[in-house]
C-alpha cells in the first residue's frame, strides 16, 4: 500500500460557540468539545484510509482554558501514527482572538485512536504514514509507546 503523508490528510475546522454548546455559566461543554474533535480526527481518519474509521480510544483530553459562547474556537487535526489498521491522531482546540492583536490559546488538546473498516464492518490496513521530519518522528514514537504500555495492563 503506498506510504501516504501528514500533510495529505491534516486539517483545521472551525466553530463559533453559540448558546446551545454551552451550560448555565455560558462555558462550552466538554461534550461539544468532544464531539467536534472527534468529528475533526474522522475526517483526517476517512481521507488518510478512504474508508469508514470508528474511534477506539480518547487519550488524556486536558481543558486547560475555558470557552465561552461567542467564542469563535478553531481544531486542528493530524495524523501522528499509523499501525496495520489503526490511525493515531493529535487534536488541538485553539480559541482565536479575532477581536484583538493577541495571539492565540490552546484550549484543549487529545490524542484519539481509530481503526479502519471496511464495507463489512471489519479493520482494513490504512496506507503507512511518511515521517519528514525529526519531530514527526517524536510524536509517532511518543504515540506507539502509549499504545505499548496499553497492552501491559
Ligand atoms: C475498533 C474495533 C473494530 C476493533 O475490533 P477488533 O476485533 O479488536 O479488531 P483487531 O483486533 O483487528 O484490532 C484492530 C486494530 O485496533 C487496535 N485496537 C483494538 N482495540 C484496541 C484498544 N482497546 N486500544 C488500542 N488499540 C486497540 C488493534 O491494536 C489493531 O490495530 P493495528 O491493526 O494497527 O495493529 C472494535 O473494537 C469496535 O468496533 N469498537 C467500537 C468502535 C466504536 O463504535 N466507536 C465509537 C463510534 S465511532
Amino acid at each position: 500500500m503506498k506510504p501516504k503523508s501528514a500533510a495529505q490528510s491534516q486539517i483545521s475546522a472551525a466553530l463559533v460557540v453559540l448558546p446551545y454548546h454551552t451550560n448555565l455559566i455560558g462555558n462550552m461543554h466538554g461534550g461539544e468539545v468532544m464531539r467536534f474533535m472527534d468529528s475533526t480526527a474522522g475526517i483526517v481518519a476517512q481521507q488518510h484510509s478512504l474508508c469508514n474509521p470508528v474511534t477506539v480510544s480518547v487519550d488524556e483530553l486536558v481543558f486547560q482554558e475555558k470557552i465561552k459562547v461567542g467564542d469563535l474556537i478553531v481544531c486542528e487535526a493530524e495524523l501522528v501514527f499509523t499501525g496495520r489498521t489503526s490511525m493515531g491522531i493529535k487534536v488541538r482546540v485553539k480559541k482565536k482572538n479575532f477581536k484583538t492583536e493577541k495571539s492565540d490559546k490552546y484550549a484543549i488538546e487529545g490524542n484519539w485512536l481509530m481503526v479502519a473498516l471496511d464495507e463489512n464492518r471489519r479493520p482494513i490496513p490504512v496506507p503507512p504514514l511518511i515521517i519528514e521530519s525529526p519531530e514527526q518522528q517524536k510524536l509517532f514514537d511518543a504515540f506507539k509507546a502509549k499504545l505499548i504500555k496499553k497492552d501491559e495492563r
